[in-house]
């Protein structure tokens, strides 16, 4: 099972959060580790994989729904396995718009209690009105502040805890 490989599964909507699991991935296999990128809906067993993290995005403080799919129709694998959770929310980097999207997200989250996610963070993510329906587009403006050194760092921490984990979850 240690010789298995990570799944990193993401949910975006417009592209920024498969940007960030694209740079998740990268750090992964920088510190050594295997990594499968894959959209959660795409998904169709955890079989092949020691470990998984997951990232997807919130709208109108909702999880992105792939995101609950995905929990629903793997939960027994994923109670085996090292679970790590990222999130984009928040439009700005201010300490109120963080704590508000990390309530909407931990919300979300409350809905499976067996779910003890190893690593949980929550990055800034990115709006582009162009991408947006008219009535989504109204009040918005354009802002990407995703803070790619953050998610770098996070991502080099997460490479040592999910190896730590998977000890846990798998020993040999
Ligand atoms: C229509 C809409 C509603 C949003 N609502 C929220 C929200 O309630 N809470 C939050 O933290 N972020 C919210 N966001 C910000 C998104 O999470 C952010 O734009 C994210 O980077 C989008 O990811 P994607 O490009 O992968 O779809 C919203 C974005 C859009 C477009």
């Amino acid at each position: 099972m240690n010789t298995k490989s990570i799944l990193l599964a993401y949910a975006s909507r417009y592209g920024s959060t498969q940007e960030v699991a694209e740079t998740i991935a990268a750090a992964l296999r920088e510190a050594g580790l295997e990594v499968e990128l894959q959209p959660m809906q795409e998904v169709k067993s955890l079989d092949n994989y020691a470990s998984v993290v997951l990232g997807a995005a919130i709208y109108n403080a909702k999880w992105h729904p792939n995101a609950h799919q995905f929990l629903s129709q793997h939960q027994e694998a994923l109670r085996q396995r090292p679970v790590a959770i990222f999130a984009l929310g928040p439009l700005s980097t201010g300490e109120t718009a963080m704590l508000r999207s990390r309530r909407q997200l931990d919300k979300e989250l409350e809905k499976y209690p067996w779910l003890k996610p190893v690593a949980l963070e929550i990055f800034v993510g990115k709006i582009d009105p162009a991408k947006l329906s008219f009535f989504e587009r109204l009040g918005t403006t354009a802002s990407d502040h995703r803070d790619w050194k953050a998610i770098r760092a996070w991502a080099s921490s997460l490479a040592a805890q999910l190896q730590q984990a998977e000890k846990l979850f798998h020993p040999a």
